[in-house]
């Protein structure tokens, strides 16, 4: 709709038919194209009349940016993580940011079960020898992998998503431990999972999975001492950001053998280059960051995006907001 008494909205990438329902007929909206890392040339020419921005992950959203856009009233981030956002630039400017939390909980916990399992049971090798005609006979011995019943899961970060996998963790037989400041407690105790120190997870674990965001304190959390502490039998499981792992590490653990395998949803950089060493190694499963990659699930996070647009271009508070101190001034 071209009514220009409404607010004008800019949206970083072009989404199916129906996801920005809500927002048709109350903004004007500026669409970029599909695929974009970067804000694109349409959006960028009207940024300075923009009071609106819906974006998606794989834009930086940063004090130049800002610079350029006198009129913004609200950024809502088509994510739960806001590692592309400078927070900090956005408070000092006055501008709630919103992200959309909740509704990718299943989808993420579904994908990382389902990258654990293949990695547990070697079916990126196993598919990949099928299909290239090394599958010779019925072997005894041919992709034998590792059981989950009875072994000891070990998830960093117990918050929405880290307890969704431990639920379903529970479901395979698994023994939890986790480590987190803060945890969801009550689905802990439920499922019988023990809190131990962050060191004790990578020491003790046969599975690792990382459901902690991207911070300053997290960048490279995983780094060459972590990696060589983890049983050389373990698998490393990442649906979080692709920062936490320092890339150069785990190449020469899984080279190494520090470790026995990783199943990566998120990779640094991302996308990971076609010509990347992790790509060459069996032992290493990547996924080109699908956690939320469901019809429902991205659906769910475009509307709970468009209430967050909604709502500060109108001068509510966000219903998801990831810098409230911005109301506080
Ligand atoms: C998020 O929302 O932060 C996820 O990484 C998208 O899948």
């Amino acid at each position: 709709m071209n009514n220009s008494s409404l607010p004008l909205v800019l949206v970083t990438h072009t989404l199916p038919d129906g996801w920005l329902g809500m927002l048709k007929d109350r903004c004007q909206l500026v669409i970029g194209p599909e695929d974009a890392n970067l804000i694109s040339k349409n959006l960028e020419t009207n940024l300075h009349k923009a009071e609106g921005l819906f974006t998606l992950l794989t834009i930086t959203i940063d004090q130049e940016l800002l610079s350029k856009a006198p009129n913004l009233k609200v950024i809502s981030n088509m994510a739960v993580g806001v590692d592309n956002i400078d927070l900090a630039a956005c408070t000092s400017r006055g501008i709630p940011v919103g992200n959309t939390p909740g509704v990718l909980t299943d989808g993420t916990a579904d994908l990382t079960m389902a990258i654990l399992l293949s990695a547990a049971r070697r079916l990126f090798e196993a598919n990949l020898d099928a299909r290239e005609g090394r599958w010779k006979t019925w072997s005894p011995t041919g992709w034998l992998g590792k059981d989950l019943r009875e072994a000891t899961l070990g998830i960093v970060g117990m918050g929405k998503i880290g307890s969704a996998v431990a639920e379903r963790a529970k479901g395979f037989g698994m023994k939890i431990i986790f480590s987190d400041p803060n945890p969801r407690q009550e689905i802990a105790t439920r499922l019988g999972a023990q809190r131990v120190p962050f060191e004790d997870v990578l020491q003790l674990s046969d599975f690792i999975s990382l459901h902690i965001p991207l911070t300053e304190d997290t960048r490279n959390l995983i780094d060459e001492m972590a990696l060589q502490s983890m049983k050389p039998s373990a698998i490393l499981v990442n649906t979080a950001r692709g920062q936490i792992i320092d890339p150069n590490a785990l190449l020469q653990a899984l080279t190494n053998g520090w470790i026995a395998g990783a199943a990566l949803d998120v990779t640094d950089p991302e996308p990971l280059p076609p010509d990347h060493p992790l790509y060459e190694l069996p032992n290493c499963l990547i996924m080109p960051h699908i956690g939320s990659a469901t019809w429902n699930t991205r659906r769910a996070m475009a509307e709970r995006a468009s209430e967050n647009l909604l709502a500060g271009l109108e001068g509510r508070r966000l219903p998801y907001c990831v810098n409230p101190e911005v109301y506080q001034v």
